[in-house]
């Protein structure tokens, strides 16, 4: 199965006269092309006149050299002009836009990754050598197979409509007999392995990457789109470019209708998402909007300043209260006021008076002028740290509260008053 007219490496493409029906004894002769995914029948200048994705069609032999298409309401039958050889010719590209097989077009490498729903595979493409990563989702990892298909087609769904410059590409989708499995521009390593790397973002770094992360959410919404598990994992670089972030994991991201004001508090109610960076309103009312995202989204910059997080491990709801994000701790004592005043923003119990994303992309942080009170920070942050080794300092705190991958759905909510 293909799913839509991908980008697929070397592509079934062809192109000839054909014959279909019209009416009960009429014909008519028309261009047929094959292209990726994507079936369509062209007039003479070259117009499209009627099209199906291949993934949603079957096809059948006919008579003598007749192909037959039928998806969900239609059924096309066309009679291939020319020779046998022409006819298995047009069915053989018909098979392989119906039905490709993965290792046709990609060849699987080592294990790059791994989630809470699937492997990661670098992998490289067999049209142009480039790098891939495959994202493998077993067929048999749910209790019910339509579910992980479900999980699958959204997935796919989701990330083709959040494409743009600061989001994973996606280049392909394929069902194996294994595996349901997604062609994904590979990055490199995750804004997690990042962090763990620099010890410490300086002001002037975490602004770089908050302004893409924030200005790509911002961007999301307006289309309709919350992403429901940004966190430092889901975040990668681009291959050569560590300061150039990509948006990956849309497996919990959903459509909410287009929100650009991210006003809309009671649009979901699904348990996605990773306790440690869930907005408020997930444990107390269990309605949310798209504000879930700005909330991650600070205790992301929360961790690249400080590295630590917010809240414990069990997220930010105790005792049926809000623990407020705690500034005192030393490493907090030279980060400048304005990133301090974003995050607060951003962390804001209340998803109404939260800075969305569009606007927390205004706040003063963004254009501070004195590059001194934003560079100067780093040695004198990463002295306040604590060793790395040390049991019980902020650093053990980060790496155990980052180290918690439990996805919601697997996390019990009953166990928390509310
Ligand atoms: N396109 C990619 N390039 C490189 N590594 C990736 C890519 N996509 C995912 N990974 C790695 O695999 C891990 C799991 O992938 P993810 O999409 O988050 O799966 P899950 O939905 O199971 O959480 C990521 O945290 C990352 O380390
Ligand atoms: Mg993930």
């Amino acid at each position: 199965m293909s799913v839509g007219s991908l980008d697929r490496g070397c592509a079934a493409r062809r192109e000839g006269w054909v014959w279909i029906r019209k009416g009960l004894f009429g014909q008519e002769r028309v261009r047929l092309l094959l292209e990726k995914s994507r079936l369509s029948v062209v007039d003479g200048g070259q117009k499209e006149i009627w099209s199906v994705e291949t993934a949603r069609c079957r096809f059948f032999q006919g008579w003598e050299n007749e192909i037959v298409v039928k998806d969900a309401h239609r059924t096309m039958l066309f009679k291939v002009e020319g020779d046998r050889h022409e006819f298995v010719a047009w069915w053989r590209a018909m098979e392989a836009a119906m039905c490709p097989k993965l290792r046709n077009y990609f060849h699987p490498e080592e294990l790059i990754g791994e989630g809470q729903t699937a492997l990661v595979k670098a992998a490289w493409s067999k049209a142009n050598g480039g790098n891939v990563a495959l994202k493998m989702m077993s067929r048999s990892s749910g209790i019910h197979a339509d579910h992980v298909l479900k999980q699958f087609l959204n997935e796919v769904r989701v990330t083709r409509a959040a494409q743009s410059d600061h989001v994973v590409r996606i280049i392909d989708a394929f069902a194996t007999e294994t595996d349901y499995v997604l062609v994904l521009e590979k990055g490199t390593r995750t804004l997690l392995n990042l962090l763990e790397e620099r010890v410490v973002f300086t002001e002037r770094e975490a602004r770089k990457v908050m302004g893409q992360l924030l200005g790509t959410t911002a961007e999301l919404h307006k289309r309709g789109i919350t992403h429901r598990d940004l966190k430092l994992d889901n975040i990668l670089c681009r291959e050569g470019e560590d300061d150039y972030m990509l948006l990956a994991d849309f497996g919990s991201a959903a459509f909410s209708g287009a929100d650009p004001a991210e006003t809309k508090t009671d649009t979901f109610t699904a348990h996605v998402g990773t306790p440690a960076y869930l907005a408020p309103e997930r444990w107390r009312e269990k309605k949310y909007g798209p504000q879930v995202d700005a909330f991650a989204l600070g205790v992301i910059m929360y961790a690249l300043l400080s590295r630590t997080f917010p809240f414990p491990i069990t997220g930010c709801w105790e005792n049926g209260s809000f623990v407020e994000p705690d500034f005192t701790s030393d490493v907090w004592s030279s980060v400048s006021a304005s990133a301090k005043s974003l995050i607060r923003g951003l962390l804001r119990e209340d998803p109404r008076k939260r800075l969305s994303s569009i606007a927390a992309l205004q706040h003063s942080w963004f254009s501070e002028e004195d590059s001194r009170t934003l560079d100067g920070d780093l040695t004198c942050r990463a002295r306040s740290l604590p060793p790395k080794d040390q049991n019980h300092s902020p650093t053990r705190t980060f790496k155990t509260v980052a180290l918690a991958q439990l996805a919601i759905s697997t996390f019990d909510l009953s166990a928390h008053s509310f």
